[in-house]
């Protein structure tokens, strides 16, 4: 298991206790969409049970925001995460990907199914970048018939005056890597 799932994983602590029953005997699923990279990491009682990636991110969004809209990479890139895209942009090109990206939730459920023991998913909780994707909650829970939320490790956490919430709010779950290298115990 690389370092990446490792720290998800110890950010799920916090963010277990945030689910119905604290998440015991449940089969939680992380769902980590990045820039090129899709990861489902199942975990059940603390436990991951399953990890497996695939390729699908973020990445395909911007570059249909370059082709759509006539932008550099690097434009397309700022303009989605301030926003800003004209009009169209929802329809034509955001409700499209947020599709295609239930579907391929959806796909690495099944998978999930057909090649385990389990037959059930709780709860999936989405992390990495493309969970800032407004919507992104909706289009999974309907795709994949699963009560979704996106993963948010510090919702129980003190925060410092310095921090400001909404921004906190948008960019926490691709801080989930950052939270749970942060809480590792060394003396484990
Ligand atoms: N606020 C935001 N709104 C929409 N998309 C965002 C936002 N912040 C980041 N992204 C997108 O998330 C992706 C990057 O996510 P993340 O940082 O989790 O990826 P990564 O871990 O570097 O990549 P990978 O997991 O594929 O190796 C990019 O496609 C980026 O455009
Ligand atoms: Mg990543």
């Amino acid at each position: 298991m690389d370092i990446d799932s490792f720290a998800a994983q110890a950010a799920f602590e916090l963010i277990e206790r945030q689910l119905p029953d604290a998440g015991k005997d449940q089969s939680v699923a992380i769902i980590d969409i990045g820039g090129a990279i899709m990861t489902l990491n199942v975990m059940r009682n603390g436990q991951s049970v399953y990890l497996r990636e695939q390729p699908f991110g973020g990445n395909q969004l911007t570059q249909e925001i370059q082709s759509h809209f006539g932008m550099s990479p690097e434009e397309a890139e700022a303009a989605k995460r301030a926003g800003g895209l004209p009009d169209n942009y929802e329809t034509d090109v955001l409700a499209p990907f947020l599709d295609r990206l239930g579907l391929e939730v959806a796909r690495a459920l099944q998978f999930f199914f057909a090649s385990t023991q389990f037959n059930q998913i709780n709860h999936i909780l989405l992390a990495g970048g493309c969970a800032a994707l407004p919507g992104i909650d909706e289009v999974v829970t309907k795709r994949a018939a699963v009560n979704t939320r996106v993963a948010n490790p510090f919702a129980n956490m003190a925060l410092s005056s310095k921090i400001r919430p909404k921004q906190l709010t948008s960019d926490a779950p691709s801080l989930m890597v950052a939270c749970g290298l942060a809480m590792r115990r060394f003396d484990a």
